[in-house]
């Protein structure tokens, strides 16, 4: 077991790249979802692609459903366009701070969507998330 933890809905797979990259930096393996939050889990990565402005229903149910107390969380997304994961990311650290959570810090990238914004999450994208992985537990 770990004390850190990486979970991530993505229903089309760009954003789960981005959790692996995540998960690899940190040296951990992607959680279910659709489980429970960790007991010894004290900094989450918590990543969602972004649907009509908002976080995927399994991860707000995995948030509401789960105790943050104590628990620190680095949010991030990806999204079809420039702006549409920060509103998203901040209903989902509204939702982490409403279950007793604190925000360390959030990372977005672009992800393809119909014939928008091909390639990515990109190496270079990738090669950013894991840079945000060394500065969020660098901070931690
Ligand atoms: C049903 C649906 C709704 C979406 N709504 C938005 C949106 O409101 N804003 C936005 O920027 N991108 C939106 N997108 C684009 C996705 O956020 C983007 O493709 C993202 O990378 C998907 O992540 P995933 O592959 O991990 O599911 C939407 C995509 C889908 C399929």
């Amino acid at each position: 077991m770990s004390e850190i933890s990486v979970f991530v809905d993505s229903r089309g797979g760009n954003t789960k790249k981005v959790a692996e990259a995540i998960a690899t930096e940190a040296g951990v393996s992607i959680g279910d979802i659709n489980g429970t939050l960790p007991e010894d889990a004290k900094i989450v990565f918590l990543g969602s692609g972004t649907y009509g402005g908002k976080p995927g229903d399994a991860m707000t149910k995995f948030i509401s459903a789960g105790n943050f107390t104590g628990r620190k969380v680095a949010l991030f997304a990806t999204s079809g366009g420039a702006e549409g994961a920060k509103n998203m990311m901040s209903i989902m650290a509204d939702a982490v701070i409403q279950k007793g959570g604190t925000i360390l810090g959030d990372y977005h990238c672009r992800g393809k969507f119909l014939l928008t914004n091909r390639g990515h999450p990109n190496q270079e994208d990738l090669e950013n998330a894991k840079k945000f992985v060394r500065e969020t537990l660098a901070k931690k």
